[in-house]
Formats: structure tokens, sequence, C-alpha cells
């Protein structure tokens, strides 16, 4: 990603042509830097719910949304709670993870790469990211690591961790975590990547988010409503395709020579059953674009329901924070 440069918006194009054609009233779940509201305002949405948890994302809107009028409806919350926001949405927009934004601005706290609070709280209240370091028992440190991160090394990080505690700057934890692990060969990751990641998303309590956010897309969608997301880890991903898979009435890690037991009714049609990644050409024009993965499904009109979190392979870190 270019430090210091706008947020690129991932997957868009993909978005507005596997939805095709763009109308009525849709609701971006994770506003950021506007760039999905602004594709589905000029590409024929007649309003869109931009819902982003994060205060900043709309005062950085401020010059241009105003040019939309009342076709743009900002709303302050988190998209767990998107039902509340709207009803009968013609499409449903989700863009995972952190905004350009909030990782190039040093004093959130996001960057192992730059030096600043270790805050990651992208709503800025609640449980920063210092409280859990300083306060969490070495289990559930190590889990945390391990479950949300998918760090292997979680348990020496862990104890490092507890060692050198107070931790109070992105800095400091990133030399801790680098003295755990080799160096990186070229081509590799920072060392501190995964533990970074693990940390934000316990923090801002992301699986949980997306596993309510799903639910709340099904109880909010019109039938014939159009559902995007784009994640950007194998986690998250797991979690959007198994939801859609047992939405649409299939089971999950069904034997594929076995016959297909459909359990009527289903929520969802899934419009492809593999994933859409960016072309070479996005790729080579915006690096961040390089994990993304975008599936679509579109609301039946069958009632919504529940889905229990295990069974679309969220991951759970037990013990309190
Ligand atoms: C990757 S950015 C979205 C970028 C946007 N699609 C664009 O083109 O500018 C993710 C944004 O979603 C917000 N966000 C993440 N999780 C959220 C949640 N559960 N509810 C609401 N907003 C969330 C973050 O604060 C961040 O601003």
């Amino acid at each position: 990603m270019a430090a210091g440069g706008p947020h690129i918006p991932v997957l868009i194009d993909a978005i507005l042509s596997h939805c095709a054609p763009i109308e009525g009233t849709w609701l971006d779940g994770t506003f950021g830097a506007g760039g999905y509201t602004r594709a589905l305002l000029e590409g024929g949405a007649e309003r869109v719910i931009a819902v982003d948890r994060d205060p900043l994302a709309f005062d950085l809107a401020a010059e241009w949304a105003g040019g939309y009028g009342d076709r743009l409806v900002m709303q302050h919350g988190v998209f767990s709670k998107m039902d509340e926001y709207g009803q009968g949405l013609d499409g449903v927009v989700l863009d995972l993870g952190v905004s350009s934004m909030q990782l190039d601005l040093a004093e959130r706290g996001f960057s192992f790469m730059k030096d600043g609070p270790l805050d990651m709280r992208m709503s800025q209240d609640g449980m920063s990211a210092a409280d859990i370091v300083n306060s969490a028992d070495e289990g559930v440190l190590a889990d945390i690591l391990f479950h949300y991160g998918e760090e292997r090394a979680s348990r020496r990080i862990a104890r490092a961790i507890i060692t050198a505690r107070p931790i109070t700057t992105t800095l400091e934890l990133a030399g801790i975590v680098e003295k755990c692990l080799p160096r990186a060969k070229p081509g590799q990751s920072h060392p501190a990547t995964r533990s970074f990641q693990a940390l934000r998303i316990a923090v801002n309590n992301e699986y949980d988010e997306l596993y309510q956010g799903l639910m709340a897309a099904e109880r909010a969608l019109k039938p014939g409503g159009k559902l995007a997301v784009v994640t950007f880890h194998s986690v998250e991903d797991r979690m959007v395709k198994r939801f859609l898979t047992a939405r649409a009435g299939k089971q999950a890690n069904a034997n594929r020579y076995a016959p297909e037991t459909t359990q009527a009714p289903a929520q969802f049609t899934v419009k492809s059953r593999k994933a859409i990644a960016p072309d070479a050409q996005e790729l080579a024009a915006n690096p961040r674009s390089r994990s993304a993965k975008l599936r679509v499904a579109i609301r039946t009109d069958a009632p919504s329901g529940a889905i229990d979190a295990k069974s679309i392979g969220m991951p759970q870190v037990k013990g309190t924070l």
C-alpha cells in the first residue's frame, strides 16, 4: 500500500458488474474513504446509507458528501446493526478491515511501521490494544495471536509480551515480536504482521461483527437484494463462504461426490461458487488488493433466521479480557 496515499477502493468494478443493475437503496457497511459509496451513487443507486464505526471517516468526507444531497445518508455505527439503519434494501456491500487512512495515521496505532500509541480502535472507544496487551492473561494473549492471527509462535510471543509489560507503543510491540521470530526472507511479510492483525481483530471484535453483520444483512435485504462482501484473509473468507453455503441450503464441506442435500428454505442464492479475485491490472495498480476476495449472493424471499457461529468457522477465544 502506498504510504500516505488515498484509499483505493478494492474490487469495485467487479462489485458493480456482478451486482448489475445497481438500483434503489444500498447500504455500504464500511464507508471508509467513501470509494464504494460514490461508485454506487454514480453507478445507479438512488440512495446509499453509509455506515462506519470510525467517526473520522465522515469528517474526511465532508468536502464532497454534500454534493449528493439526501441521496447519501451517513450513519455512525457498526454494520452488525445495519437492519436498524435500513430495511427492504436493494443491496449491501462490506469491505472488511482497515482503511489506508486508518493505517497511515501513526496516532491510530494500527501500523507496525509507524511509531504511535498502541491503540487500534476503529471506533475510538472501548478497550485499546494496549489495554489488552497489558492486562490479558498469557493464555488468552496466546489464543488471540493463534486464533485471530494464525501466528504459530503465539506462545513464545505471549511470554515475551508478559515479560516486557507495560508496552505502550506500536514500535515497542513490533520489536518484541521481531525478537521472537526468524528474520523475514525477501518477499515475506514483516514478522509482526500476524500479531498486529490478531490484536486489531480482538480490539474491534471483528469476527463477531462479521458473523452478526451477515445475519443482519439477511434481515435487511429485500427479496432479490444483493450482498457483496470483500475479505482480506482466509479466516474471514471462510466465514463468508460457509455462511453463504449454509444459507443457500447446501451443506458446508459436503463431499462433492455425495448427492447434494438441500434443506429448504434457502435465504440466499450464491452468484459464483468461487470467490472473485482482482485481475492483473488491479493487482498492478493497487498492491493492497493482493489478498482480496469478493463473494456475491442474492437474497431470496425465505424468512431470515439465525445460524450458529461455530458452524461458519468463527474462531473463538475463551477467557476474559
Ligand atoms: C477497508 S475500509 C473501507 C473502504 C471503502 N470501501 C472505500 O472504498 O473507501 C473499512 C472501513 O470499515 C470500517 N469498519 C470496519 N469494521 C466495521 C464495522 N463492524 N462496522 C462499521 N464500520 C466498520 C472501518 O472503520 C473502515 O473505515
